[in-house]
């Protein structure tokens, strides 16, 4: 009785066990119509016979809820994916389900039971059997007569496996990143009779011209005995690679998401802890594949394998993608998505003749045995290193310049480039460049070195000025401040284009112009065309007494006089340093003995006072953006 008890409970014990053991996967075999999976924690598959494949919904590793339906190895630890479904949107919801649905295609639906994918099986429904996980890592489904009417084989996404093949119009697409099985930007094709790499255009999905030609023919094939080879239809063939013990080593054959075609193996020891070792890899140096192919036939391949403004290293087949000094990458997680400058080109630092501002602020970072081998604009020759810095250094558009490392004091030639810079590539053995990245000093800053660092105490005697300037009441100092300002809109948008392409640093040597009260009294004949009275003066319409040309208002301050010299200069260098749109610049001045004159641009449009009150009314929506324009003025250096 304890005996039978005990027999019982072990009886049951066992049979927990072997349940325990099979809990991750249905029994293998076939699959009959009406089954489903669900993307859920039980992890359930359909097996091969072998049981080294699965084919279900697989969790995707860092991303909560997400799945797969993919075929995987199920034998090894590390989580292989041979296929998946719906190459274009593969990654599904927890709680979606595929279904093997009576009229013989496999359907995957959402959570919400709205249709995502379904096998394209060429059937007419009524003649379906069953389908199953081959023991060769196909799913297929098939019919009454025992013909396959859909295989994962001939819907490949990025692997091959031995006995596989794949036919003109079949491809092979990347996955985006790793793990990121999104379509990545990568395909194996046959193009125009032979097997090529390329890479896509991410925005049509169209091909680029091919990187990489693995050779002539019309279908590649992975046969059973191991031999990897472009067939032809006339029997030549290319032969690509030959595995060896297949018996041992699992073997695969993936369109990295890097470019780079890559056998696998691994190998087939009871409880794991390998990985998977290159067996042969196409191309064997992806870096170079974008530059030599490119620099031979001036062709452009696309951007290479590690975006632009990024250098890529090959290490072994696996391209090492760094960013330049001054650059870092746009995803710091991603390596291969290419690198932004840190401190971008700033027009600021440009003037408009196309020479750097301040080109002091730069220095060059050198890295050798590194090219760009495009985005040049302009090439020298013979070149000093020395005269190829200064040529960079001094030229706002340059980013990088190029010079032969051994020949650094020769008749060498001297390379300019552009941004974004692309197919970097660096190659201790190949390469005799070396790159000079024009950098921003770690101590520069972005302003503008030639403006002065505008001090709170030149803030609070510009605000003092223009107070003192502006009298008294409310409307006295509007129109005090249109006659310093003689703002008007309808000049606005050239002499803001004028005003922001001048560079500062001419500006401030000429400002601030010295002009004697004889050259004024010339000038304005005497002061003879008054154009506008304010609190604290007059404005007198003149002709430029300097080589200005055209016209000048000059402003004679009454009340002005008693201020001491050192303080009026104060001012007019504060003033002459300003630079608004809204306001008129300011040319020079005059402080001789008792008389204190300025000396600003004339404007044509005459007073505002009388363009606002003149017999073409502005409308409110012009006063109220005169109104803001003056407001804005003094706020230049707030
Ligand atoms: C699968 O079904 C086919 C046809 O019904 C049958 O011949 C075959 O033996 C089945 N295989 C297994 C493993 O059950
Ligand atoms: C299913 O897979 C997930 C992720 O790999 C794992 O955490 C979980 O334990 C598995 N569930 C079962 C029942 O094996
Ligand atoms: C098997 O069935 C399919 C349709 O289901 C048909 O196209 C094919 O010709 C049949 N093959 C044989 C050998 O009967
Ligand atoms: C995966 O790749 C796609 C396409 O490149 C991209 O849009 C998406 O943001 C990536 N997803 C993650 C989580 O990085
Ligand atoms: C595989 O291809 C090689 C090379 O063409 C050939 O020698 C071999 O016989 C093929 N094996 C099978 C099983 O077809
Ligand atoms: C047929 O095979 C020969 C080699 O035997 C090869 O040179 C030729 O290109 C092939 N013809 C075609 C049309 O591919
Ligand atoms: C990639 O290149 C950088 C810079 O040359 C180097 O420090 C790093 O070790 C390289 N990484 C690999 C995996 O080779
Ligand atoms: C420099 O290059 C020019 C033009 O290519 C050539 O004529 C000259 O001999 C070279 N000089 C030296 C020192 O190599
Ligand atoms: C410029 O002024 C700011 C604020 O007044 C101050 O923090 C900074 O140190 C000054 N820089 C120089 C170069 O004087």
């Amino acid at each position: 009785m304890i005996a039978a008890l005990f027999h019982n409970h072990l009886s049951m014990l066992v049979l927990s066990t072997i349940l325990l053991i099979l809990a991750p996967a249905e029994a293998q075999g076939n699959v009959t119509v009406g089954r489903s999976l669900y993307a859920d924690d039980r992890n359930l598959t359909w097996r091969s016979g072998n049981r080294e494949f699965g084919f279900g919904f697989h969790p995707i590793p860092g991303k909560k809820d997400k799945f797969l339906l993919a075929i995987r190895y199920a034998q090894i630890p590390e989580r292989t994916i041979v296929w998946y479904a719906n190459r274009d949107n593969p990654e599904t919801d927890r709680g979606s389900a595929v279904e093997f649905i009576e009229s013989g295609y496999l359907v995957l639906r959402d959570p919400k039971g709205r249709e995502l994918w379904r096998s394209r099986s060429v059937t007419d429904g009524s003649h379906v059997s069953h389908a199953a996980m081959l023991d060769t890592g196909n799913f297929v489904i098939v019919s009454r007569n025992s013909t396959n009417i859909w295989e994962s084989f001939k819907d490949p996404t990025d692997t091959i496996l031995p006995n596989q093949e794949l036919d003109v119009g079949g491809s092979l697409s990347s996955i985006s990143a790793e793990r990121n099985y999104s379509k990545g930007k990568y395909q194996l094709r046959f193009d125009g009779g032979s097997l090529a790499l390329n890479q896509i255009d991410m925005f049509t999905g169209k091909p680029y011209e091919g990187y990489s030609n693995l050779g002539t023919g019309s279908h590649l094939v992975f046969n059973e005995s191991g031999s990897i080879h472009i067939g032809n239809s006339n029997g030549s063939l290319v032969a690509l690679a030959q595995i060896q013990s297949p018996e041992l080593y699992y073997y695969r054959a993936t369109l990295d998401f890097y470019g780079v075609f890559t056998l696998y193996s691994y190998q087939k020891t009871p409880g794991g802890g390998e990985s998977w070792s290159v067996f042969k890899a196409w191309p064997t140096d992806i870096c170079s594949t974008f530059l030599d192919s490119a620099s031979q036939l001036g062709i452009r391949f696309g951007i290479g394998p590690c975006g632009y403004n990024s250098i890529c290293e090959p290490n072994e087949w696996r391209p090492n993608c760094t960013c330049p000094a001054g650059f870092s990458f746009l995803d710091e997680k991603n390596q291969y998505g290419g690198c932004k400058q840190d401190y971008p080109n700033n027009p600021e630092d440009c003037s408009p003749d196309g020479s750097t501002i301040g080109e002091d602020r730069f220095e060059f970072k050198s890295i050798s045995f590194t090219n760009f081998p495009f985005s040049d604009y302009g090439i020298f020759v013979p070149a000093t290193e020395l005269e190829c810095k200064q040529s960079c250094l001094r030229d706002c558009s340059c980013a990088v310049a190029i010079f032969p490392t051994s020949k650094k004091d020769g008749n060498a030639t001297c390379f300019k480039k552009q941004l974004p810079l692309f197919n970097g590539v660096r190659n201790r053995g190949t390469l005799d460049s070396t790159v000079l990245v024009k950098v921003l000093k770690p101590d520069a800053s972005r302003k503008k070195p030639e403006t002065p660092n505008q001090s709170n105490d030149n803030r609070d005697r510009l605000v003092l000025i223009l107070g003192v300037l502006l009298g008294t009441s409310a409307v006295f100092n509007f129109f005090s401040l249109a006659a310093i300002a003689l703002i008007f809109f309808c000049l606005f948008r050239k002499r803001l284009q004028y005003l922001n392409g001048l560079p500062s640093r001419r500006d401030l040597e000429t400002n601030r112009q010295f002009f004697t009260y004889k050259d004024l009294e010339h000038a304005t004949n005497w002061f003879k065309e008054e154009i506008g009275r304010g609190a604290f003066g007059t404005v007198y319409k003149g002709e430029s007494p300097s080589s200005y040309g055209d016209l000048v208002a000059v402003k004679k301050l009454d009340k002005f006089a008693q201020d001491g010299e050192r303080e009026f200069k104060t001012e007019v260098k504060v003033i002459g340093q300003t630079h608004h749109k809204n306001l008129v610049r300011l040319i020079g001045y005059c402080d001789e003995a008792e008389h204190r004159l300025l000396v600003y641009e004339f404007m044509e449009n005459g007073l505002l006072s009388s363009f606002l009150f003149g017999f073409i009314r502005p409308s409110w929506q012009q006063r109220l953006q005169i109104a803001s324009g003056i407001a804005k003025g003094p706020h230049v250096l707030a």
